[in-house]
């Protein structure tokens, strides 16, 4: 399990087709992507024609050694995902209220959820596989955790300050997590909210960008990966919410201008922008877990000039991931959406940090803009320009702590001038639903390390996937794509693109639902 020198991996299934090739080290694939080319001919009327591409698809097989580095690793998410891990490692059961409980991995889209393989050939029943053995992915069981914190607590301490697990799950990893204490980061107080200087004790010299910075964390990385015999390492923001840095022209617009301005120390650079230079710098993958615009253009342009992965903004996990799949439901449903009123309260130390504006603005963003593309898809329902109202409130109270609420009021117009009001009341552990997006998003990030594609018959080389991640859309409330990409916020529209690519580096065509051996007899 999950040691790259070891046996080879057993998979659970294997693809019988001609369009497949297995050999000890690699898949390799000839796939065709069948889309749907459309133009306008001279009289206005579209013309939709079937049109092929051909791709060789190759996978590496062999699982490599992990390490996940999280920024923010003595925070809520970074100590439940910590304690979650070390509990499914050890099977670990503990007492609660409710009787015994034991350590899963609900929430995660690759470890808790299955996906169709395709029809029994005898009984015409359908056979469903877990996501996780799709393609040859690293277990979460067998990750490395490390990373950095501008506080120095231990993550026995720093879970207890969290406040999120249970006393008894505290207990059996207690001695593990208080061996773990995070490496000291960059805090550039500017960025965060000023209320979180109190826990800034454990600190990187310096208050603003510089280079020395970028290679300690390089440094960092190297070392993490050496002491723990590493294949591999990814990096994740889960550290405080920024303000958005300004875009400025010769500053942070293109690769060169982004690397002159940290030597410069240039004051609108960000702590995550510098985690993300130094991360694309070493090409080891950088996920953006939170909302602010760490992924300046310059950031952009630097991770597609060394080849680097590259994913954001935010996890998705309560309020947004039911938003973007409710109002993919009415949209489809032609039913008119005409406001969606979201309120929040939460009382853990995002709340607080989120109770100041400039942060406040940067949550705000990323939460307003995840019905864009639904709506404008909508020519019946929406004229032009058209969109539905949508107002995010965010309140801090301490009282509820990590228990976060939201509260949704979803207003649509019906048949004949009726309407119809959804309410929704969430109530839930937010870095419960959290820390399972964290794992995912390694998980995925990690394959795509392992998957190479090319024109198919062509002299030309394997290359990887663009820079820009967009596979992660699932797990993030605002989407990072490739520039002038579009965006897709439907989560079912992620999920099914998440599988179906997933279904094409082993040969297998995207999983339609149409089912027609049950309807034509
Ligand atoms: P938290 O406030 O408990 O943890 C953040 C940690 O980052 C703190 O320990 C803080 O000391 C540390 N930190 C701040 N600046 C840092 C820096 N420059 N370098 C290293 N460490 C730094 O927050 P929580 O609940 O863990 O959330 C983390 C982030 O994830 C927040 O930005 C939040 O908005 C985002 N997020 C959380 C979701 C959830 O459901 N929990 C959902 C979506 C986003």
């Amino acid at each position: 399990t999950g040691c790259g020198t070891e046996a080879p991996v057993q998979d659970l299934f294997e693809v019988d087709s001609a369009n497949v090739q297995y050999t000890p080290d690699f898949i390799n694939t000839k796939y065709t992507y069948r889309t749907t080319a459309v133009s306008k001919n001279a009289n206005g009327k579209y013309v939709a024609a079937p049109k092929e591409t051909l791709y060789d698809f190759k996978v590496d097989r062999k699982i490599p050694k992990l390490g996940v580095m999280l920024v923010g690793l003595g925070g809520n998410n970074g100590t439940t995902v910590t304690a979650g891990i070390i509990a499914n490692r050890r099977n670990l059961v503990w007492e609660t209220k409710e009787g015994p409980r034991s350590a899963n991995y609900y929430g995660s889209v690759i470890m808790g959820s299955t996906t169709k393989l395709g029809t029994d050939s005898k009984s015409g029943q359908e056979i469903n596989i877990p996501f996780h053995d799709l393609l040859p992915m690293v277990h979460p069981n067998d990750l490395t955790i490390g990373g950095w914190d501008i506080s120095g607590m231990n993550l026995a301490e720093a879970m207890d300050r969290a406040k999120v697990l249970e006393p008894s799950l505290k207990s059996l990893v207690r001695k593990e997590m208080a061996l773990m204490k995070p490496l000291p980061s960059i805090y550039y107080p500017d960025f965060i909210a000023a209320n979180q200087e109190e826990r800034a004790d454990n600190l990187i010299p310096g208050s603003k960008a510089e280079w020395a910075h970028v290679e300690q964390i390089r440094k960092d990385i190297s070392d993490f990966k050496a002491a723990n015999g590493l294949d591999k390492v990814i990096v994740q923001w889960t550290a405080n919410t920024e303000r958005f840095a300004d875009i400025i022209e010769g500053v942070n617009d293109t690769a060169d201008n982004l690397l002159k301005a940290i030597k410069e120390g240039h004051e609108e650079i960000s702590p995550s922008t510098v985690f993300a230079v130094a991360c694309i710098l070493d090409n080891v993958p950088f996920i953006n877990g939170s909302p602010q615009n760490t992924f300046v253009p310059g950031s952009i342009d630097l991770a597609e000039k060394h080849g680097a992965f590259i994913g954001g903004d935010d996890f998705k996990s309560g309020q947004t991931k039911m938003k973007s799949a409710l109002v993919d439901f009415l949209i489809n449903a032609g039913i008119k959406l005409t406001s969606i009123a979201s309120y929040n309260h939460l009382g853990n130390n995002d709340g607080m940090n989120l109770s100041s504006q400039r942060q406040f603005r940067s949550k705000e963003i990323s939460k307003s803009n995840v019905v864009d593309d639904m709506v404008a898809a909508n020519t019946v329902l929406y004229k032009e320009g058209e969109h539905p109202d949508h107002c995010v409130v965010i309140k801090y109270m301490p009282a509820v702590g990590d228990d976060k609420r939201a509260l949704d009021e979803y207003y649509a117009e019906i048949f004949l001038g009726g309407h119809q009001s959804i309410s929704i009341f969430n109530v839930c552990e937010d870095s419960l639903l959290a820390s399972p997006l964290i794992i995912d998003l390694v998980l995925v990030a990690e394959m795509m390390t392992r998957i190479e594609w090319k024109a198919h018959g062509a002299d030309a080389k394997y290359a990887g996937f663009h820079s820009v991640l967009s596979i992660l859309s699932f797990m993030l409330k605002a989407p990072l794509t490739p520039p002038g990409t579009p965006v897709i916020n439907s989560l079912a529209k992620q999920r099914a693109a998440l599988t179906n690519i997933f279904r094409a580096c082993v040969g297998l065509d995207p999983e339609s639902d149409m089912t027609l051996e049950h309807k034509l007899f």
